[in-house]
Order: C-alpha cells, then sequence, then structure tokens
C-alpha cells in the first residue's frame, strides 16, 4: 500500500512546459505556426522575438487563457486550458506594467495572491514581509505605489508573482518599460532569486541583451511564432564583450534586425 498518497497534482517527470506543433489562428491572422519546444524544470528559457511575433499568443496558451487551434500544450503534464484549477498554484505571471492596486500599499500588494489563495493571515503578512525583502524592497512595505520608483514598482510586482511559491513563473516583457540601468539591476537580482528558488521561468521579450543576460536558452522566434535559432548562452558570453557581442550579431541576424 502506498502510504504517501500523491495529493499534488503537479508531480510529474513531464517538463514544465511543453508545446507540441502548437498552431493558432485568430480569424484570417496567424499568431503561432507550428511551434514545438519545452522548458525543463528549474530552467530560464527567453522567448525573444520582434512585437507582433506571437510571444504573448504563447504565454495566453500556457496560462489556460486560450487553446491552440491545433497541436499540444501541457504544462506539468496536464491541459491548461482544462485543468486551470490544479495548476493555479503552479503559475505566476509578470506583465510589463505592474498592474499595482493603487489603494494598497507594496506590503498590501505582494499579500493578494496569497489572500486569492486562502492562506492565513498571519501567514500572508509573514510571506509578504519576506518576498519584499528578497526583492531590496523591506523599508518600503508600508509605501504606496505612486511613491515608488518605476523599478521598485515592478519588484513589488514580482514580489506578488513569487510570493504564492510558484513553480513556473512567467515573465511578459516585464523589464521592457524600464531604463537600461534600472531594467538590469532587476533582471539580475530575479535571476539571482529564480535560480536560488529553483522556479521554472519563461522569459519573453524583444530586446537580444535581456535574453543573453537572463537566459539558460533562447528561443529566437519568427513572425507568426515558429522557431528559428535556439541558443545557450555560456557564462563567458556574458561577461566576456567580444562573445557577448558575437552571440548578439548571430541572433540579430536571425531575427533579421541591425544590431
Ligand atoms: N485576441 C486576439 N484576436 C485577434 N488577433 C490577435 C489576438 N491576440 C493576438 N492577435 C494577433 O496575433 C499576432 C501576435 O500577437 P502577440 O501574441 O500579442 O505578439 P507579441 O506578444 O509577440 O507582440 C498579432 O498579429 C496580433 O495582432
Ligand atoms: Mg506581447
Amino acid at each position: 500500500m502506498n502510504m504517501h498518497a500523491d495529493f499534488s497534482p503537479v508531480e510529474t517527470q513531464e517538463p514544465a512546459i511543453l508545446i507540441d506543433q502548437v498552431n493558432k489562428q485568430f480569424g484570417a491572422v496567424t499568431a503561432i505556426e507550428n511551434l514545438s519546444f519545452h522548458v525543463n524544470r528549474g530552467e530560464i528559457v527567453s522567448f525573444l522575438g520582434r512585437t507582433g511575433a506571437g510571444k504573448s499568443t504563447a504565454l495566453n496558451l500556457i496560462m489556460g487563457n486560450m487553446s491552440p487551434t491545433s497541436g499540444r500544450v501541457r504544462v506539468m503534464g496536464m491541459d491548461p486550458n482544462k485543468d486551470f484549477r490544479k495548476l493555479r498554484r503552479t503559475i505566476s505571471v509578470g506583465f510589463q506594467t505592474d498592474r499595482l492596486l493603487p489603494w494598497r500599499t507594496a506590503i498590501e500588494n505582494v499579500e493578494l495572491g496569497l489572500q486569492i489563495l486562502h492562506y492565513h493571515k498571519a501567514e500572508i503578512r509573514e510571506k509578504a514581509r519576506e518576498w519584499l525583502a528578497r526583492v531590496n524592497l523591506a523599508d518600503a512595505a508600508d509605501l504606496y505605489p505612486h511613491e515608488l520608483s518605476g523599478g521598485m514598482r515592478q519588484r513589488v510586482s514580482l514580489a506578488r508573482a513569487l510570493a504564492i511559491d510558484p513553480e513556473i513563473l512567467l515573465l511578459d516583457e516585464c523589464f521592457s518599460q524600464l531604463d537600461h540601468v534600472t531594467s538590469q539591476t532587476l533582471r539580475s537580482d530575479v535571476s539571482a532569486v529564480i535560480r536560488e528558488y529553483r522556479k521554472t521561468c519563461l522569459f519573453i521579450t524583444h530586446r537580444i541583451d535581456d535574453a543573453i543576460e537572463m537566459a539558460d536558452r533562447i528561443l529566437v522566434l519568427g513572425a507568426p511564432a515558429r522557431l528559428l535559432l535556439e541558443v545557450s548562452p555560456t557564462p563567458e558570453d556574458r561577461t566576456d564583450h567580444d562573445k557577448f557581442q558575437l552571440l548578439h550579431d548571430k541572433i540579430a541576424d536571425a531575427l533579421g534586425v541591425d544590431s
């Protein structure tokens, strides 16, 4: 008899995210064309493509907001469009804008996801404090969004996404609206946290530098979304200026943009 009945629905050996021969049409518009890829558990994968390449559509499929026209989408072995209730603790999303509630303080914003998932009151405050500290905002807990800089607001938003302890973090152009320095610091802080807590992360961006700096693996997409190139940056690619530039140019070439 199995004494350890598996009451967690997400303990399977499947990749965290599987996209298998997926097509997505919106009327006459093809947003995704025969796209296949997977994201392993604990991996940070960047989804890199121009605006309109179908990146957000792929994210919507993974979140279960829509189903593909054809092909298979699996998250931890489940169909996110059907099993979305089982997956609600599994996936968190960070968006381009911070989507904070203006009438809630920083800590109250972080508490939101925990409240929706019905954590105990004391635990909610404690976890929210912990996560604010992890994104270096311990001192800003009682400030309102309008009292925070853009970078700080995005930090609050990411603390909120991480506080529910999701297996998978989806980031859709999260850093794209921040200035270069703010964006770079935040990306390096967030990737450190993601790696420390062994989260799986699909990081959507149209910026080549962001992808190289953050990802274990970069999927370069054409429009409609299909795979043009897949590269795995090495640590040297990030630290050695010439190697960085070489990889950057290779990706820009595949994308068909001037570097
Ligand atoms: N709900 C929708 N209805 C109709 N067309 C859509 C919808 N969502 C996206 N599209 C179209 O699909 C294509 C891909 O869009 P999107 O996934 O938002 O690209 P990206 O995030 O890479 O910029 C675009 O041509 C867009 O206009
Ligand atoms: Mg988008």
